[in-house]
């Protein structure tokens, strides 16, 4: 057996990294500004981040959902805090396209439709209704395919006025990425996401904000949206969460009711994912940092 040959690799073998330095297997140091698709957050091997996970394996890798995990519940609670969104619940999972694919979901047993509307050159992920979202028809399966996702042109106010305008009762939700990553750094304008919020606000849509590259404080603030003062329903996360741990969240508004088994995973939440990022909030002082940027957003702008 050999890797299935989907990527393509960059003829270097990285066998060791430290805060922002990687090494080649010839002893090449390279100064990293990629960070894997923008998930290094902290830097590489981080030691705090090391020793708390080791120091976890060593106790308990996994217990499921079924059982309490407390350091969850303290990480909601952080997470609030430092997004700025205390009312908002935390369910965690394994990726980007994971947290999409639950956020769509978790939109349609709300307001009961099916329709989304997606946006030219965003990039959400490969899971089924997620690649359905991502306007790359090149990695879309023919069983993907669904007249129920809508594109429309990017920072386009009248499309989507009309859109609404047309179809508005059977709109489930709108996905956005507010800076574009995939697709080219490409940045909503503060009007496109108003516009976004007044139309699912009068039409019972759900605003999903993607955060998954341009969130976790990668541009400064918590999410990137919140230059614009917009508030989503959903906020979708990944990458940067987890500094290369695998991990990925939505953060949910007080307007959705939980109901047991409408969202689950078997690995999202488990002691190691909680453990890591309780860590990643300890080691990194974000919290007293997140909340002086917060003070100071009036001052930024995104346009
Ligand atoms: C904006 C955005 N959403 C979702 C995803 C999918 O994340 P993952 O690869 O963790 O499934 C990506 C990945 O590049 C992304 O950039």
């Amino acid at each position: 057996m050999k890797p299935f040959d989907v990527y393509p690799i960059n003829p270097i073998n990285i066998v060791k990294a430290n805060g922002s330095t990687v090494w080649d297997a010839e002893g090449n140091a390279y100064l990293d500004l990629y960070g894997g698709h923008a998930v290094i957050s902290i830097g590489h091997t981080h030691p705090h981040y090391v020793q708390r996970i080791t120091e976890q394996l060593n106790r308990i890798a996994f217990y499921s959902n079924s059982v309490e995990i407390p350091i969850q519940r303290e990480l909601a609670r952080l997470l609030g805090e430092v997004s700025g969104k205390v009312d908002y619940d935390l369910f965690l999972c394994n990726s980007g396209a994971e947290a999409n694919e639950n956020a769509l979901k978790l939109a349609s047993f709300y307001n009961k439709r099916k329709k989304v509307i997606a946006f030219s050159k965003a990039f959400h992920g490969r899971t089924s209704l997620a690649v359905a979202a991502t306007d790359n028809p090149s990695i879309v399966a023919p069983v993907n395919e669904t007249d129920n996702i809508v594109f429309l042109p990017f920072n386009d106010e009248e499309a989507l006025t009309s859109a609404f305008a047309s179809y508005g009762e059977e709109i489930s939700s709108v996905i956005v990425e507010s800076i574009q990553g995939v697709g080219g750094i490409r940045e909503a304008s503060v009007s496109f996401l108003r516009l976004i919020r007044s139309l699912c606000d009068q039409y019972n849509a759900v605003f999903i904000a993607d955060e998954v590259q341009c969130g976790y404080g990668r541009t400064g603030l918590f999410y990137a949206q919140d230059y614009s003062g917009v508030e989503a329903d959903i906020y979708t996360m990944a990458k940067g969460m987890g500094n290369g741990f695998p991990i990925g969240a939505i953060s949910i508004s007080p307007k959705f009711k939980a109901t047991y088994g409408s969202l689950g995973t078997t690995f999202g939440g488990i002691i190691l994912h909680a453990r890591q990022l309780w860590l990643f909030w300890r080691s990194s002082n974000k919290i007293s940092l997140w909340k002086m940027l917060h003070k100071s957003a009036p001052i930024l702008s995104m346009n």
